[in-house]
């Protein structure tokens, strides 16, 4: 007989197992899977090109949020958005869960000469404080949020709520909800019931206003198409949201 649910985490980690397992990618367990996805470095994926984000250059550009100041780059994939920070003078930490992918952000720092950025390779809402602690002045997620299961946002603002510094920002991009058919529209329960994500969560303005209630905001907006000669990334089927801790 199994009686094994005494903390938070327990019930976290429950709620985790009602996912079926080619669902995840957002524990250890996923990582296999992201380490598929990054394998082949010539696919034509869209974030796989060498630029940032157009809002978090448009954010540094406009001074809305200063640098230099710590980083930190939550699920920074091949890390571009890890490089354009450090290029800009931030000391960054940038976290994925795939050593695939850490290895081409590594390869990519190396030719940039980008000294300042630590990566780690692991679950962000399980590494350690000493590794993850922060205070940041800048926590940044492009991507990584609308791949958590609805109750690891629990862990997610735990995470903001730990390493993010009085005063600092938080900026995130995640799947529109809407006509851009990315990302899964499906309410909270329902996802429960299907054991599936659908490869990804969309989001509301209000959704992500109710969520991140706790900072103050900042700006909202729909990130902007980006041509494929931009330096820069963007797609309209993302929201971008830049919210402050209040200090
Ligand atoms: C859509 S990709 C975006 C990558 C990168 N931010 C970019 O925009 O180029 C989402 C990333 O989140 C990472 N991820 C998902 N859950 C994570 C977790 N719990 N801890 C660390 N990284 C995570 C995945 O490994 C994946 O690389």
């Amino acid at each position: 007989m199994d009686r094994n649910i005494r903390t938070v985490d327990d019930v976290l980690r429950l709620l985790d197992g009602l996912f079926a397992p080619e669902a995840d990618r957002w524990t250890d367990g996923g990582a296999s899977w992201w380490d598929g996805f990054y394998t082949d470095r010539s696919r034509p994926v869209p974030f796989f090109a060498a630029k940032p984000d157009e809002n978090l250059a448009s954010y540094l550009d406009r001074g809305l949020i200063a640098s230099p100041g710590r980083a930190l780059d939550l699920g920074c994939g091949p890390g571009r958005n890890a490089l354009h920070l450090a290029a800009q003078g931030f000391e960054v930490d940038a976290v994925d869960l795939s050593s695939t992918a850490i290895a081409w952000a590594e390869d990519r720092a190396r030719e940039a000469k980008a000294s300042s950025i630590r990566f780690h390779c692991g679950d962000a809402f399980a590494l350690t404080d000493e590794q993850l602690g922060g205070p940041y002045d800048l926590i940044y997620d492009s991507g990584c949020f609308h791949h958590l299961p609805p109750h690891r946002r629990v862990s997610y603002l735990g995470l903001l709520d730990r390493a993010l510094a009085p005063g600092g920002h938080f900026a995130l991009a995640c799947f529109a909800a809407g006509e851009s058919g990315m990302g899964s529209e499906l309410p909270d329960a329902a996802l429960y019931g299907e054991a599936a994500l659908h490869g990804g969560l969309a989001y509301t303005p209000k959704s992500l206003r109710w969520i991140f209630s706790g900072l103050e905001e900042v700006e909202l907006r729909r990130m902007h198409d980006e041509s494929p000669g931009s330096p820069l990334f963007g797609e309209p089927f993302l929201w971008t949201a830049l919210f402050r801790r209040r200090g």
